[in-house]
Formats: C-alpha cells, sequence, structure tokens
C-alpha cells in the first residue's frame, strides 16, 4: 500500500483534451451489457407488489392461489421473508432507508411500498401471478399534503445543520432601503433515468454475487453484507454499464428481495423494477416551499439574508432536500439565517436528485435576487458582483477558488448581457414577448475515499481497477485519460476497469465527487508505480500491482470552502396568446475545476442545463390527496423536457484548477442544473414583467 498524498502533479498529455467514451463502440452497438440483459443459467424473474393503500396494515397476502400459477417458484412477503439488520450507519453516513429493506412488518407508510415479491421461472409468468395476487389491508387515513404553515414541521439536526444563524435579521430588514420577502414552491420532481433499477443474485462458491445497476459497487455491497448479516467479503457486487444515475441508484428494494429470493430459491433471481415502481421506490426530489427575506442597502448590498426551505419526508425515513444551504454559500449579509426544515408525510421516501439542495433552493435564492436587482435599480450581475463574499459566508473559511466573477464576466460578453434593457416587457415579436435572465450557480466540491490498484502488464499496457461507476458521464474515460497522464503514456495504453466492489472501496458516483476521488486514487497508484518501473527493466508475466488509499490525503481539503461556481444565462420567448414559455438559448459558463475531457464535460454539463430548462418549464409529479398515489407515474405522465423543447444550449468554462487536487479537478456532476430554472424564470419576469415563483412555469400559470 502506498499513501496518496496531495500536491499538484504536473502533467501535459491526455487530460484537458476532447476523448470519446472507450466503451461508446460496445454501446452503440449493444455489445454493451446492461444488469437487466446478462444472461444467467437457471435464471429465475421476481416481481414486485406494491401497496395499493397510503396508509395501514398488510392483514393478508393470499399466497395460495398464486402459488399454483404456471411457473410461479415462491411468493415472499413480511409473513415468511428473512429478518434484516437496519440499525446501522452506513458508509454514506446514514442509515438505510426502510424501503429498501424489504418486507420487514406488516405497515404500509405509502401507496407504491413493497409488500410481496413473486418469483416464476419468466418475467411474464411473474408479473402475471403479481398482478394476481390479492393483498389485503387495514386502511387508516393519510396526510400526503405539503404546506409551508406545517404544524408538524421540524429544523433537521442531522450530519448537516438545520439552522444557521448570524446578526440580527428583523433590525437589519427594518435599516434596508429595499426588501424582497417571498415564497416559491418547487413540485414533487423525479430522476426518470433510462435504464430503470434491475438486479440478479446468486449464490456462487459461497459468495453472494449481485449484477447491478448502481451508483457506487463498494457501497451496495457493504450495505447488502450489513443487512443480511454477512462478512463484507462474501459480498461481490458488480455495475459495468448504468443507463443514469442521478442520486437514485443505490440500495433499493430490487437488489435486497433479489438477494432473498436467491437465499430462498438457491438459484440465481433478478429483479428489474417498472417505471411506476420507479416512482415510489427510488427516491424523488421532495417538493419544496421557500421563504426568502432579502434587505440591501440602497446600493444593493446585502444586510439581511433570510433563507428558509421547508420539504417533505417519508414516516420511515428522514431525507431532507437541503434547499437553504445554497445560501450559505452564495451571499453574505450583516444578518443571516438559513433554515431546512422538513415534515414527515405519509408519502414514499426522497432522496438524493441531482443538485440535491441546491437545484430547488438556487431557484428560490437567485430568482429573490433579480427581484431585489430591480427593486434596486441595479443590473443582476452586478448586483451579484457586490455581494461577493470574501470569505464563506457561514463557515468562516476562505474559498479554495471562487472564479464566480470571472463566470459572470466570460458568459456576460459571450451573451451579449450589455445590450440588454433592464426594464420587463420591452422586447416583442409578433406574438412574443422576448427576454433574457441569469442567475448563479455553485455546489460542493468534496472528495470520497477511494482505493484503486493500478498493474503494469508486461506486454507493456496498464491495467487500473477501481470500483468506480460510470453511469453515463464518461468516467471510465476520464480515468483512462489520468491513468495516462499519471503514467506518463498515452491513453491506448491503459485499460480502466471499473464497477466491481471486489476492486476495493471507493467513493460512489455521487456529490459531484466521483471523477475526482476515483482519478485522486488512480493517480496515486500510478505515479508511484511509474516511479517502480526501471527503465528498460522487465515486468514479469503476473505483472507488477501498486495500490493506493487516499483516505488520509483527502483530509485536507476540508480547510477550506470548497465549491465549483457558474452563471447561467437563458433567453426566453413567451407567447402571450397562450403562455407557453419557449426557451430560446441558453449559456452556462463554469467554474469547475480542471477539466479532465471536455467533450464529455461539456455534455453533462449541457445535460445539466437542459434538466433546468425541464425544471423551469415542464417537471411535476403531482399527488392525488385520496390515494395517495400520483397521476401518470411514467414518462406520459410526468413531462421532461424533449429534443424540441432545447434550443441552443452552450456550456464552457473557466480556467479554474483545484490547488489542492493532485489533478486539479474539483466536480462538474451537479453544477450545471443549479440556477438553470432561475436564470429561464428570471427571463419569463423580463420578457412579461410577471414574477412566476412556483415551478414548472406552466402556460395556464403565465396566462
Ligand atoms: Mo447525485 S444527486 O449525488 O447522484
Amino acid at each position: 500500500m502506498t499513501t496518496a498524498t496531495s500536491g499538484r502533479t504536473t502533467v501535459t498529455g491526455a487530460v484537458g483534451t476532447a476523448h470519446t467514451r472507450v466503451e461508446g463502440r460496445d454501446k452503440v452497438t449493444g455489445a454493451a451489457r446492461y444488469a437487466g440483459e446478462i444472461p444467467f443459467a437457471g435464471l429465475a424473474h421476481g416481481w414486485l407488489v406494491v401497496s395499493t393503500v397510503a396508509r395501514g396494515r398488510i392483514l393478508s397476502v393470499e399466497t395460495a392461489p398464486v402459488l399454483d400459477m404456471p411457473g410461479v417458484l415462491t411468493v415472499l412477503h413480511h409473513g415468511n421473508a428473512p429478518r434484516l439488520e437496519i440499525d446501522y450507519i452506513g458508509s454514506l453516513g446514514v442509515p438505510p432507508d426502510p424501503t429498501a429493506a424489504v418486507f420487514q412488518n406488516d405497515r404500509v407508510p405509502h401507496a407504491g411500498w413493497p409488500v410481496a415479491l413473486v418469483v416464476a421461472e419468466t418475467p411474464e409468468q411473474a408479473r402475471e401471478a403479481a398482478e394476481a395476487l390479492v393483498v389485503t389491508y387495514e386502511r387508516e387515513p393519510h396526510d400526503i399534503a405539503l404546506t409551508a404553515d406545517h404544524p408538524d414541521a421540524y429544523p433537521v439536526d442531522g450530519h448537516m445543520p438545520g439552522v444557521t444563524q448570524k446578526g440580527d435579521l428583523e433590525a437589519e430588514l427594518a435599516a434596508s432601503a429595499h426588501v424582497v420577502d417571498v415564497e416559491y414552491t418547487t413540485p414533487e420532481e423525479h430522476h426518470g433515468m433510462m435504464e430503470p433499477h434491475a438486479a440478479t443474485a446468486r449464490w456462487d462458491g459461497g459468495r453472494l454475487e449481485v449484477v447491478d445497476s448502481n451508483q457506487g459497487t463498494s457501497w451496495v455491497a457493504d450495505e447488502l453484507a450489513r443487512m443480511f448479516s454477512l462478512d463484507a467479503c462474501v459480498v461481490r457486487v458488480r455495475s459495468e454499464h448504468v443507463g443514469g444515475g442521478f442520486g437514485s441508484k443505490g440500495i433499493r428494494a430490487h437488489q435486497v428481495s433479489a438477494v432473498m429470493a436467491a437465499t430462498a430459491l438457491r438459484r440465481p433471481v433478478r429483479v428489474v423494477l417498472t417505471r411506476r415502481q420507479m416512482f415510489s421506490l427510488t427516491g424523488y426530489r421532495s417538493p419544496t416551499t421557500q421563504r426568502v427575506r432579502l434587505g440591501a442597502d440602497p446600493d444593493g448590498r446585502l444586510r439581511a439574508l433570510d433563507h428558509r426551505s421547508l420539504s417533505r419526508t417519508s414516516t420511515v425515513w428522514e431525507f431532507v432536500e437541503p434547499s437553504a444551504g445554497v445560501a450559505r454559500v452564495m451571499y453574505d449579509a450583516d444578518a443571516h439565517r438559513t433554515a431546512n426544515e422538513v415534515v414527515r408525510l405519509d408519502v414514499p421516501s426522497p432522496s438524493w436528485m441531482r443538485g440535491p439542495g441546491e437545484a430547488p433552493g438556487s431557484f428560490a435564492l437567485e430568482a429573490a435576487l433579480d427581484e431585489l436587482a430591480e427593486r434596486c435599480g441595479v443590473d443582476p450581475i452586478e448586483l451579484r458582483l457586490r455581494n461577493e463574499p470574501g470569505l464563506g459566508p457561514v463557515s468562516g473559511l476562505p474559498f479554495a477558488g471562487r472564479n464566480l466573477a470571472a463566470c459572470f464576466r466570460e458568459g456576460a460578453r459571450r451573451f451579449g448581457w450589455a445590450d440588454r434593457d433592464p426594464r420587463p416587457g420591452m422586447r416583442r415579436e409578433g406574438r412574443w414577448l422576448l427576454g433574457t435572465g441569469t442567475a448563479a450557480a455553485s455546489f460542493p466540491a468534496g472528495a470520497l475515499p477511494s482505493t484503486a490498484a493500478v498493474t503494469a502488464e508486461a506486454d507493456g499496457t496498464f491495467t487500473v481497477r477501481i470500483a468506480a461507476a460510470d453511469i453515463g458521464t464518461g468516467a471510465r474515460t476520464a480515468l483512462t485519460l489520468v491513468a495516462a497522464d499519471a503514467l506518463r503514456v498515452t491513453p491506448d495504453r491503459v485499460r480502466v476497469r471499473i464497477g466491481d466492489s471486489d476492486f476495493g472501496p471507493a467513493g460512489i458516483a455521487g456529490g459531484s465527487m466521483g471523477t475526482r476521488s476515483w482519478a485522486w486514487a488512480v493517480t496515486a497508484a500510478a505515479g508511484e508505480l511509474r516511479h517502480r518501473l526501471l527503465p528498460g527493466g522487465v515486468v514479469p508475466p503476473e505483472g507488477i500491482t501498486v495500490r493506493s488509499d487516499t483516505t488520509a490525503a483527502i483530509g485536507a481539503l476540508a480547510r477550506k470552502e470548497r465549491h465549483s461556481f457558474g452563471a447561467q444565462f437563458a433567453e426566453v420567448a413567451v407567447d402571450v396568446t397562450t403562455g407557453e414559455v419557449r426557451v430560446r438559448r441558453m449559456l452556462g459558463i463554469f467554474a469547475a475545476g480542471r477539466i479532465v475531457n471536455p467533450l464529455t464535460a461539456r455534455g453533462q454539463l449541457v445535460g445539466g442545463m437542459i434538466w433546468g430548462i425541464s425544471m423551469a418549464l415542464h417537471e411535476e409529479a403531482v399527488r392525488d390527496g385520496a390515494s395517495g398515489g400520483l397521476y401518470g407515474p411514467d414518462l406520459a405522465g410526468y413531462h421532461v423536457a424533449t429534443h424540441a423543447d432545447v434550443p441552443a444550449v452552450e456550456a464552457d468554462w473557466v480556467d479554474d484548477p483545484d490547488p489542492d487536487d493532485p489533478v486539479g479537478i474539483k466536480g462538474i456532476g451537479e453544477v450545471g442544473i443549479v440556477g438553470a430554472a432561475a436564470a429561464v424564470a428570471n427571463a419569463v419576469w423580463h420578457a412579461t414583467g410577471v414574477r412566476h415563483r412556483s415551478l414548472p412555469i406552466r402556460p395556464d400559470r403565465v396566462l
């Protein structure tokens, strides 16, 4: 083992140049297999049955008729399933969501709760039997409505502080020349990744192997080992290709129920979630109701900033959409308060969804800033520049690079901001009113401890092994470039193997930390290996392998406030007769660390911005008060931006290497969505003169 050390490695070569995906050909030819399509001999298929009531108790599961149906092998439910261990804090610092630890009791805490797994020889037989399974319930009244004044709301006190406060808010607001006091709401939103959750579990030679689609194989393996009280070395989780994750692909009901069934039947069992089941079993973004109060001097300098966000969680798991957190980083004020509150309702557990906290939080905060700019008569960019903090407003720590101003300057130049008439409703083209808007973006730039192994092969090539996850972002390719530079070889001599918990513990593809965390470990191992290889020396047939562990090294990051930043710009056209909003163009300029692969980085940032368009104009999951379930929980009922909604979207970046990272990386996974919805909403105001404070900005709301 070597210990990774921080300190910039000077490399020239692959990092920073555009590379197509190393697995691109496999993906477009179908050679790349996803979790639900990998063949296994003797494979059985499980189909989940979910509750039809929003709250209550299971009275009976009528298994007998179903067990007589063709091909049915077993029905698992709370009456016969093994007991699981769920009283632990996992590797991400949170306890498991009981939604994943299936069939442990007769309680039903929300509509769509897993109540049984029907296993059969074929997926069709399993589905038919699952649909025929009669489950009876004792119903109880349910409450699913999030209201700003819900009496059961409470400030969270978890691994992040619920409330931060300094100064006298009321006094500073009273002394302010301009005050904005507004409420914003965002709806329930869902990930909707293309590839559904899918897992195959089997016992093989005394080991449990799970082939899955997830954001971290060592994470999921660790959770399964804990739940089933197995030694960590007994569990192997593989996840080679992943068709989107966005925070949703962690430990879920499909892996756990597949393991239960594979254990009971002693044969491989696959469980694939349906699109509808994903809407209640795999997390989602809670709706939020946010109040922002800003007080400023005549020149726009903030005296008071108060951001309160209320989100919703289930009765079985506390997940908080920490939307007020973004105000802790973006702007300082003499009096400054942020509060993340939550209320437990009879709804499915929400969880991380791309830009958790920052995405809805930036909508409220950056729209409120725009309202303040209007009040003060100060240009929205100038207002933000006047309020750039020298230190972290809450942490008091210096920033490890805060190139937000550079993003705004470059963005304004390229977008043509200087020509903008600040008055709303001034540009008209036929039936379209035109407007432009801007907003700031930020997302934390952290790292998770990771291990990597790099092997010099006898044939002159190199193999990297790390339990990284490529959830469609291009992580595998990025790590190929990073390894090539650290080894001082060309990328074609490097093969990167990922998605296997047997490669050792590694951080997840989440929190915008994946590529940085893994690149750090790969750089450390590859750098050490390069020094071990003697010029002209002979590599033995088994190769020479060096391992790294970054646990100690990444601790240095905590000494500074560390974020990626960005400036979002949008131009919209609003149809005054139909209320339709069309985004005409968007530009995002980011300061997000050293960019490893400009090709995939641009795609990821543009993807985030498109998601912001979708958030601003389309996405909204609507719950039915009577049933507690969703209307249209599928991709027909849940609208996302499509090609026709996406105009010219451009993303670019300014130079912003992280001085404390061996490659200079910060993270680009989520910053692209942050602020994008606010930029669109601010542009709609500029077009029409009307503020829209509830997303999405649907035509009926515009009229
Ligand atoms: Mo991200 S929401 O941490 O996958």
